[in-house]
């Protein structure tokens, strides 16, 4: 009997319970976990979108003329690494942007540092999963050394997906062009820093060796590169550098999937005649790849940085002027002047 009355007095507690006892998000939240996925989708639909706190952004990318001014891309090859912060607080202090080619390998035990190399406005780019020679992989096996690393790059980032390739060993062929699929950049000065590991020597290299439009390989896995550039950023900025990253130096040339770059060259002599007439469509297999490409330029291949407008004022031009080591002379067109390579 007694058994009997307290059972009821249960039920009726259970039913008030389910009746009024919770808000009612609660109980969608509540309903949807018990269900599990399949109602649970439907529910989701119409609930207000979970919301992730909002992350702050990379900054847009900086319109930095390199045709008149005198730019150079530094770049860091095989990290991150133990040294890439302090290189990262070295480059914040002189204001100064790089392009870091990233081993997939090295980004999952560094996504803070991947990160923060977004936010302060670098340039993450790919350097392959784990650093072989493409050029020894099947077609399916580069796809997965720069897909992987893609995926990685973005994970650690928030969502920055690299447009740029460095084949390792700068070693490329038309099937890696091919199957990778990304313009691929390689260097006009190679300070040759994994080979002498000399604060000295990196330092005199990189100071004295870049011209204007160059790409100069550092490693940032490698203690005296990254100790040498302070004084790098100090000398390059007398002789009247800007430092940009590779996508900002290209940004009057828009870069193609399968070409390789290493520098913003001015064009051949040959292909590169004042004449009035318009650049008729044959851009014939340029020995310098993705020169001059016709001015309102369809947007370089979606940087994650917002797309690429065409700049009024950058010109169809193709050369650099460089006015190469006449430090503050601001280039005078057609007066292409071979790069250093
Ligand atoms: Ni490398």
């Amino acid at each position: 009997m007694r058994i009997i009355k307290y059972g009821a007095l249960t039920v009726a507690g259970l039913l008030l319970a389910a009746g009024c006892g919770q808000t009612p998000e609660k109980k969608a939240r509540t309903a949807g976990e018990k269900q599990g996925g399949t109602a649970a989708a439907g529910k989701a639909a119409s609930a207000p979108p979970a919301r992730k706190p909002e992350s702050p952004k990379p900054p847009p990318p900086r319109v930095v003329d390199c045709v008149k001014l005198k730019c150079v891309a530094l770049t860091f090859d095989d990290g991150p690494g133990p040294y890439t912060e302090r290189l990262l607080n070295t480059l914040h202090a002189a204001g100064a942007r790089a392009t870091f080619f990233m081993l997939g390998e090295n980004v999952r035990s560094h996504e803070g540092t991947v990160r923060r190399m977004a936010l302060e406005g670098h340039e993450l780019a790919n350097h392959s999963w784990d650093h072989p020679s493409l050029t020894s992989l099947s077609a399916a096996g580069v796809r997965s050394q720069v897909q992987r690393t893609q995926e990685a790059i973005a994970k650690a980032s928030g969502g920055v997906r690299p447009t740029l390739l460095r084949p390792p060993y700068g070693a490329t062929n038309t099937q890696v062009g091919r199957a990778a699929a990304l313009p691929e950049i390689l260097w006009s000065v190679d300070t040759e820093d994994w080979r002498y590991r000399n604060v000295a020597r990196d330092t005199r290299v990189g100071i004295n060796e870049p011209k204007s439009g160059g790409i100069v390989l550092y490693h940032d896995i490698h203690k005296p590169s990254v100790d040498s550039i302070p004084k790098v950023l100090e000398g390059l900025k007398r002789r009247g550098f800007t430092f940009v990253t590779v996508s900002e130096l290209f940004r009057s040339q828009p870069l193609k999937p399968g070409k390789t770059y290493t520098d913003l060259a001015p064009p051949k002599p040959v292909k590169a005649p004042t004449p009035s007439a318009p650049p008729s469509g044959a851009p014939s297999a340029p020995a310098t790849p993705g020169s001059p490409t016709p001015g309102p330029v369809s947007p370089t291949p979606g940087l994650p940085l917002p797309g690429t407008p065409t700049v009024p004022g950058t010109p169809t031009v193709p050369g650099v002027p460089g006015t190469p080591g006449v430090p503050g002379v601001p280039g005078v067109p057609g007066t292409p002047t071979p790069p250093g390579r």
